[in-house]
């Protein structure tokens, strides 16, 4: 997968060379090019803003700055344009999963009040995917560190970049649609804690239904929005007793 990064921070994703993304990178999995916005104006103070038409505050990203950057950097590949931003849908698994399957990924990472409103319109009108994607409901300061956490989330999906595809199902927000049960690893007793004595019985299908139960209480506890979308062909007769 090809993904190109638009920022006028390009400093900001120096984090992609590290962990799990980075190896992805050094291994060829991962083409990740990041380019500074100001590469593409024009003026001697190379400006990206203006103020806002219909007044108010702040400033607002200027479209043909971004309008330059992006018909190069999405070129001819018909690449999906991903624009981080508060207003837009909310990032779920379900997004990742989807990016995961696209060649070429544009990343334009916003600051200020935003990216004038017609460049999202113009690309979708040439044709390309494109997908205004929101980390959480709240206000970053631009979208950066929300690209980073959609690199990361859609680079883990990628073919070979996690050692163990296993672990990609079990966890949170996987196929189950439940929050993943509790872990626990050596030593057996910390702190006057003990780990849960089913998972020490080797019993394999007790530990299972436990770990079912589990996930169940606790998507109930903290998650409950969860539960309500839960398909009730995947429940099973015991989860009904949790
Ligand atoms: N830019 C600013 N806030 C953001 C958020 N919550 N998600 C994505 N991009 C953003």
């Amino acid at each position: 997968m090809r993904v190109d990064v638009v920022s006028i921070f390009p400093e900001y994703l120096a984090a992609l060379d590290l962990s799990l993304v980075g190896k992805a990178r050094r291994a060829g999995l991962l083409d990740l090019r990041v380019h500074d916005l100001r590469d593409w104006t024009t003026d001697r103070h190379r400006t990206v803003d203006d103020t806002p038409f219909g007044g108010g505050a702040g400033m607002v990203m200027r479209p043909d700055v971004w309008g330059r950057a992006l018909d190069d950097v999405l070129g001819a590949t018909g690449g999906h344009l991903v624009v981080p931003t508060p207003s837009g849908e909310v990032f779920t698994q379900r997004h990742a999963e989807a990016l995961a399957t696209e060649e070429h990924l544009v990343v334009a990472c916003g600051r200020y009040e935003g990216i004038d409103a017609r460049v999202v319109e113009h690309y979708r009108a040439a044709g390309h995917r494109v997908s205004e994607l929101s980390i959480g409901d709240y206000v970053l300061n631009g979208g950066e560190v929300a690209a980073l956490v959609m690199i990361e989330a859609v680079g883990r999906l990628l073919p070979g970049v996690v050692g163990n595809p296993a672990s990609l199902v079990e966890e949170s927000h996987g196929a189950a649609g439940l929050l993943e049960y509790p872990v626990y690893t050596k030593p057996p007793a910390w702190e006057g804690l003990e780990v849960p004595g089913v998972l020490l019985s080797g019993h394999h299908a007790r530990i299972e239904r436990w770990r079912r139960d589990q996930a169940l209480a606790r998507t109930a506890a903290r998650r409950p929005d969860m539960l309500e979308r839960l398909d009730v062909a995947t429940l099973d007769r015991h989860d009904l007793e949790v």
